[in-house]
């Protein structure tokens, strides 16, 4: 597979980006936490859903545009925040800035970035979202917020899935831990993905750029990471969030929601928005998969509250039936990483244009025109006929 412009799915995409990363590096962004059964479930659960399409519709003019908080998308497609996807390609987070400026979906740049909030949001004019780490020390968790509201960052994600840090065995195994361990087949692998190498390896050093010129040492990616581990505020419960509301002033969505009961509590506290998530299997393993999650927690708020499903697209028809089941959107992980391993910005692009087209596939072949036309009558459950709505 000559290059990313080759790629007809997003699974062609992830064997690219294998190929073209060393194995550390690949299973960093492909593992999940343990026995990866959260992992691979939050794919697999999507086929406990079949289509029943309607016949004989117009569908002369499709349109898969969505509104989000404000802010008129092209599709209902989120590049979701990853850490450290400056190991995947030099400057990674900008790449995938300018994609999702040239594509018009939002961005939402992780605090682990390896490219700062300001550098990121230099690239376009369009408006990120940022995802935030609470710590300990709140005067840098107030930092991040007054510096992502100065780069008019419009939308505060803040995950809440990552009091402690999942076991991901994959890692341990790579010697990808702290101190790192990588043995002599590790850096050969390195040396013999050359692409990588001349451009990763011995390019600009890999930092967590959001700490430059905070009191936090951000010379060494191992050094923060032992440091976060320290200073993740296993504290934070309900009652910061209208702390995070009074800082930020603008929408503020919570991000690794997966019981009913929390949804309704985020909902009842004043939060913007949840995003229905187990953190793509990276943490919690044997977790409930996303789109299992789905429809109980869409029960259990108001009608119009904004969910947004994260975990496991790989289709485009994935994200259709998430949005049947009443997410407004979804975000993604894994999929923009490998489109930008396989071809940086230009990659990024070629995964959001993938989904897109089966978006609208999907869409013309339900027998559908719209998002908002979705509902739970265009789905059964396996085996069973009878439609869910
Ligand atoms: C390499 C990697 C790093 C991640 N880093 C973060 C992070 O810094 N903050 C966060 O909220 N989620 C992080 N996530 C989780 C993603 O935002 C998202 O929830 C998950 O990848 C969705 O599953 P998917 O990969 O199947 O789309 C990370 C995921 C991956 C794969």
């Amino acid at each position: 597979m000559p290059n990313h412009k080759q790629c007809i799915n997003i699974d062609d995409l992830r064997l690219h980006a294998k190929k073209r990363l060393p194995k550390s590096v690949f299973e960093f962004i492909d593992g999940g936490a343990q026995d990866e059964i959260t992992l691979g479930n939050n794919n697999k659960d999507f086929r406990n859903f079949r289509f029943i399409p309607r016949v004989l519709t117009d569908i002369s003019h499709r349109n898969q545009e969505v509104e989000l908080f404000g802010q008129r998308y092209s599709t209902p497609l989120i590049l979701g925040p990853v850490g450290l996807a400056g190991l995947v390609r030099r400057e990674g987070e900008n790449h995938a800035a300018m994609a999702a400026a040239n594509q018009n979906v939002p961005f939402c740049p992780s605090s682990m970035s390896t490219c700062s909030i300001e550098e990121i949001t230099q690239k376009t004019s369009a408006r990120q979202w940022f995802q935030l780490y609470v710590l300990r020390d709140r005067g840098i968790t107030r930092e991040f917020i007054r510096r992502a509201k100065e780069t008019h960052c419009s939308v505060l994600v803040v995950t809440v899935d990552t009091k402690l840090l999942g076991a991901r065995e994959r890692d341990i195994r790579n010697g990808f831990v702290v101190p790192p361990k990588f043995t002599l087949s590790t850096l050969f692998d390195f040396l013999i993905h050359t692409r990588w190498l001349f451009d990763v390896g011995l390019g600009r050093k890999i930092k967590y750029r959001n700490f430059d010129n905070t009191s936090v040492n951000a010379n060494s990616v191992m050094s923060i990471t032992e440091f976060i581990k320290e200073q993740w505020d296993v504290s934070i419960n309900w009652d910061d969030i209208a702390w995070f509301k009074e800082q930020w002033g603008g929408p503020v969505v919570i991000k690794g929601i997966l019981s009913p009961k929390d949804a309704r509590i985020a909902e009842s506290i004043g939060a913007d928005g949840v995003i229905v998530s187990n953190h793509g299997g990276r943490q919690l393993d044997g977790a409930i998969s996303s789109i299992s999650a789905l429809a109980k927690i869409k029960a259990s708020v108001s009608e119009d509250y904004p969910l947004i499903l994260d975990g496991g697209i790989r289709r485009g028809s994935d994200v259709v039936k998430a949005i049947a089941l009443g997410a407004k959107a979804c975000m993604l992980g894994r999929p923009w990483l490998y489109g930008l391993a396989s071809g940086g910005q230009d990659g990024v692009e070629r995964c959001i244009e993938i989904l897109k087209a089966e978006i609208d596939l999907t869409l013309g072949l339900l027998g559908v025109t719209q998002l908002n036309d979705l509902n739970p009558s265009y789905l059964s459950r396996t085996s069973d006929f009878d439609a869910l709505g």
